[in-house]
């Protein structure tokens, strides 16, 4: 059977009703949530008076912690209207300055220039299908000078299996295919694009920006309930982080 972008869409907007269903979990949450250390440490002064554009914001609790890191705006794109919904219901009742507008990236729809920052990842790359698109739309978006920061999956984690004894590769995964179908909590059904780091990063640059930082992290953003994989034991990567500056 061919997937197509709109399955995707579709288990989306069913993955993102959790976002609804758990609204008083997530808002407890998002009283004190904060970006991961190595996110704080990467972004250092650049968040500050920063508008920020976060394409793919999901249940918006980043945006939460960078209008907390000092944001002037935070303006998060999805094209789940239960995640932009619940998303802009948390960020008001906590009176932080993050609004919501429905897109489908690459296309944003924003004008050009309006962002010092743009923000992205923890499950965003997987659903971009053209990474030089994306870039493209992300150059776009930022003022000359401004900043693309991602913090996603590692590319290698769609391999690991989730066996508790031993480190193992799924035996129906490839680094270097170009998708996978989800067949996990949330977006199953969903199709997951593949890039490989050097396909990201060569990507990032040829779209016009400079890499100022890039580093691989053992530990997963995300672990599913239940499960503890040997894979997530600190031996191998897990996610990744780079930060670079439009030029
Ligand atoms: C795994 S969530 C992660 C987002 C966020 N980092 C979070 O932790 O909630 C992925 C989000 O991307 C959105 N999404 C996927 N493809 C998209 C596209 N082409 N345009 C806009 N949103 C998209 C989905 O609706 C979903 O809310």
């Amino acid at each position: 059977m061919e997937i197509t972008g709109d399955e995707t869409r579709a288990a989306w907007a069913i993955a993102s009703r959790k976002y609804e269903d758990e609204y008083a979990d997530l808002l407890e949450e998002a009283r004190t949530v904060e970006l991961l250390p190595a996110e704080v440490a990467a972004l250092g002064e650049l968040v500050a008076g920063a508008d920020v554009v976060h394409p793919m914001s999901g249940h918006g609790l980043d945006d939460l912690a960078l209008a907390r890191l000092g944001a002037r705006s935070v303006l998060g794109l999805d094209y789940s209207d239960a995640a932009l919904t619940s998303a802009q219901r948390r960020a008001d009742a906590l009176g932080l300055p993050c609004r919501y507008t429905q897109a489908v990236m690459p296309e944003s729809g924003l004008d050009s220039g309006c962002a010092d920052l743009v923000y992205t990842g923890k499950g965003a790359l997987i659903w971009v299908a053209d990474l030089p698109e994306f870039f493209a739309e992300v150059h776009r978006l930022l003022r000359p000078g401004g900043s693309f920061y991602v913090y996603e999956a590692h590319p290698l984690v769609p391999l690991w299996a989730w066996d508790e004894d031993e480190i193992r590769v799924r035996r129906d995964r490839g680094y270097f295919e170009p998708s996978h179908v989800n067949d996990s909590f949330p977006a199953n059904g969903a199709v997951e694009r593949q890039h490989t780091l050097s396909q990201i990063v060569m990507a990032c640059r040829r779209a016009g920006f400079e890499i100022e930082h890039l580093e691989e992290h053992p530990e997963p953003f995300w672990r599913s309930g239940g499960v503890s994989a040997a894979a997530w034991d600190g031996r191998v990567p897990n996610t990744f982080s780079l930060l670079a500056r439009r030029t």
